[in-house]
C-alpha cells in the first residue's frame, strides 16, 4: 500500500468519524469541540491531511486533495444542520409554555346597546307590514324645514339653527325629511320605517347629546284615520314593553303633523306575588296625523290620503331598557360598559 492508498482509507474513516460525532452531538460546547477537532484550520483532523499532500509524488496529489475536500465539505454540511438543529431546540425552550393556563377568548365584538334597540323596534314593524328607508343626513333647507310645512322664519328653525353647511345645506336635526323622499319617489300605500343619526346644537347633558339616533315612521295610504295611528303606536308599545303597557296621547305640536302629539307609555309589571308594579308615564315619541301641507308640496292628493307619523329616540328608549341614567355614556366606547350590554 502507497502512501496515497493509505492517506485515503484515513480520509473515509475519519469521515465516518466526524459524521457520527457530529450528528449525536447534544449540546452546543461538543458541537464546538467537534468543529475545531474536525474543521480546525490549524489542529483540525482534515487540514492535516491537506498539508501532508506535500509527501505525495505530484501526480497523486489531485486524487486525495479532492477527497479530502469532499470529505470536508460533508463534515461541515453535517455539522451546520446539527448547529440549527440545537439552536432551534434553545430557542423553543426559553418561552416556558404553560399549558395548564385556560386559553383567552377571542374578543368578536357586538351590536352597540342603541342598535340593538333599533333592531328590536326595526322588528316589530316589520311585523306591521312596514319596510326600511334612509335619507342623506347633510340635508337642505327644503327637506330639513320647508317641505315640512317649516317656514324658514319658524321659531323652531332658530332652536334648530345649527352645523350649517354652504348652499342652504345643513346636518339634518331630525329623521323627518326622510318622509318627503319617499313621498316623492314612491306612490302610496307607503309604510316605512327610517333610522338614522341628528345633529342638534345641544349641550351635553345625561339626556342629550349633540349627535343622536332618531327613528322615523311613515304611513300614507287611502282612508288611514286617527284609529290607525293610535292601534299602530299601541301595538308597538304592547309588543316592545309588555302586554300590560299603557299608552297615552297627549296634545302637542309639530308643524308637519296635524293634529300633533306626544305619545307617553307607563309599564305595568305583575309580579310572581301578584303585587302590581308601575313606572311612571315616559315619554316615547313625537307622532300625528300628516299635515296635508306636506303631502301637497310632494304632489300627493290630501282629499284622498291621509296618513300618520311618529319619530323616537332610540337612545332614550336603550337608556330606559338597560337602566342607564347618563346617554352620554353610548359615546364614551368604554367596552367595559358595551361588554355588559352585548346580546349573547
Ligand atoms: N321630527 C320630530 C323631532 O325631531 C319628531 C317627530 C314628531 C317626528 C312628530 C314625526 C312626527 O314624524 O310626526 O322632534
Amino acid at each position: 500500500m502507497d502512501d496515497s492508498d493509505s492517506l485515503l482509507e484515513a480520509l473515509r474513516s475519519l469521515e465516518v468519524e466526524a459524521l457520527t460525532a457530529v450528528r449525536h452531538a447534544s449540546d452546543a460546547a461538543t458541537l464546538e469541540a467537534l468543529r475545531v477537532r474536525y474543521l480546525g484550520r490549524k489542529d483540525g483532523r482534515i487540514s492535516a491531511i491537506l498539508r501532508s499532500l506535500g509527501s505525495l509524488p505530484p501526480q497523486e496529489r489531485p486524487r486525495v486533495g479532492s477527497e479530502a475536500n469532499r470529505v470536508r465539505d460533508a463534515v461541515e454540511a453535517a455539522w451546520r444542520e446539527r448547529k440549527s438543529l440545537l439552536d432551534r431546540a434553545a430557542s423553543a425552550g426559553r418561552e416556558e409554555l404553560d399549558l395548564s393556563l385556560p386559553g383567552r377568548e377571542a374578543w368578536r365584538g357586538a351590536k352597540h346597546p342603541v342598535l340593538q334597540v333599533v333592531d328590536e323596534i326595526w322588528e316589530i314593524f316589520r311585523s306591521l307590514g312596514f319596510t326600511r328607508a334612509r335619507g342623506p343626513e347633510v340635508e337642505s333647507e327644503w327637506y330639513n324645514f320647508v317641505a315640512l310645512n317649516t317656514p324658514l322664519d319658524h321659531p323652531v328653525v332658530d332652536e334648530a339653527d345649527t352645523f350649517y353647511l354652504k348652499g342652504g345645506y345643513l346636518l339634518r336635526t331630525h329623521t323627518s325629511p326622510v318622509q318627503v323622499r319617499v313621498l316623492e319617489k314612491y306612490p302610496p300605500p307607503v309604510r316605512i320605517i327610517a333610522p338614522g343619526m341628528v345633529y342638534r346644537r345641544d349641550t351635553p347633558d345625561p339626556t342629550h347629546t349633540p349627535a343622536f339616533m332618531q327613528l322615523e315612521g311613515l304611513v300614507v295610504d287611502e282612508g288611514i284615520s286617527f284609529v290607525d295611528f293610535k292601534a299602530t303606536l299601541a301595538e308597538f308599545a304592547r309588543r316592545f314593553w309588555g302586554p300590560e303597557t299603557r299608552v297615552r296621547f297627549r296634545p302637542s305640536f309639530f308643524p308637519f303633523t296635524e293634529p300633533s302629539a306626544e305619545v307617553d307609555v307607563k309599564r305595568v309589571v305583575t309580579k310572581a306575588d301578584g303585587s302590581v308594579e308601575e313606572t311612571p308615564w315616559l315619554e316615547i315619541m313625537g307622532a300625528g296625523m300628516v299635515d296635508p301641507a306636506v303631502l301637497e308640496n310632494v304632489g300627493i292628493d290630501p282629499e284622498r290620503y291621509t296618513g300618520f307619523a311618529f319619530g323616537m329616540g332610540p337612545a332614550r328608549i336603550a337608556a330606559l331598557k338597560f337602566g342607564i341614567k347618563d346617554i352620554r355614556v353610548f359615546f364614551d366606547n368604554d367596552v367595559r360598559l358595551l361588554g355588559q350590554l352585548a346580546l349573547p
